[in-house]
């Protein structure tokens, strides 16, 4: 087998690049790590210990970082990792709209930025690994051998989110879920440490008008020309 590398995957919510990251994983046989589970467990952890107050984000959150456990499980019914806070699989809760509301203003806050920054690092060390997120190419994994940013149109971000949440049973408005998707991406575009943006060397996709298998097969053809770059 050729050696493993890393792959940054970054970009807007609901532009896919979960499902990207998870594919890709999948077919590479490599470890896939949603970073945004981590900050939506940070949140989740803060909002029921009453940490968040009317959007503000108390400064006890920082002091209670250590008593804060999260951990990947893979689940074999769905394929794929939970997410467990404190040992608890929170995998269902942290998806809610509550969570969603909340998450941005904590990943806002630059002690836990580092606190999972520093978990983040230490899952990539052995390498062969994809991870998600908005500052894995700039922050977390700058040297990652291959780098991608994704975006896609606001509209087609809206429907595919509205669908996700319907198909878990959520009925809400599109209008109020494009609200939060506008919201979340002023917030992580424009907060003072690490905002959202391409990094340098990564390559960018817009999959508006790709469908999965499109976009997988795309992405593949990277992952092997820096494969066969990293052998030379
Ligand atoms: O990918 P997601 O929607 O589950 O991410 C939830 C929030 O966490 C999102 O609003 C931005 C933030 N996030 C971040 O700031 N840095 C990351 N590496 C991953 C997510």
């Amino acid at each position: 087998m050729s050696q493993a590398i890393n792959i940054a995957i970054d970009g807007y919510s609901s532009t896919g690049k979960s499902t990207l990251a998870r594919q890709l994983a999948g077919k590479l046989g490599y470890r896939y790590i949603d970073t945004g589970a981590m900050y939506r467990g940070v949140t989740l952890y803060a909002l029921r210990k009453g940490l968040i107050i009317n959007g503000k984000v108390l400064q006890q959150l920082e002091f209670d970082l250590p008593r804060i456990q999260l951990e990947f499980i893979h689940n074999k019914n769905r394929g794929a990792s939970d997410l467990y806070l404190n040992g608890e699989n929170v995998e269902e809760a942290i998806r809610e709209m509550m969570v969603a509301k909340a998450v941005s203003k904590v990943a806002a806050v630059s002690s836990v930025r580092k606190y999972l920054v520093e978990a983040q690092q230490k899952m990539a060390a052995q390498k062969g690994v994809v991870m998600d997120g908005r500052d894995i190419g700039t922050v977390v994994l700058p040297e990652a051998e291959l780098k991608v940013f994704v975006t896609a149109s606001q509209e087609i971000r809206t429907e595919r989110r509205y669908q996700e949440l319907k198909q878990l049973g959520k009925v809400l408005s599109k209008t109020e879920v494009e609200a939060n998707l506008m919201e979340r991406d002023l917030l992580d575009t424009t907060r003072k440490d690490s905002p959202l943006k391409q990094a340098k060397g990564a390559l960018l996709l817009d999959n508006s008008g790709l469908s999965r298998e499109e976009q997988l097969d795309l992405v593949r053809g990277w992952v092997d020309e820096r494969l066969a770059t990293c052998a030379e």
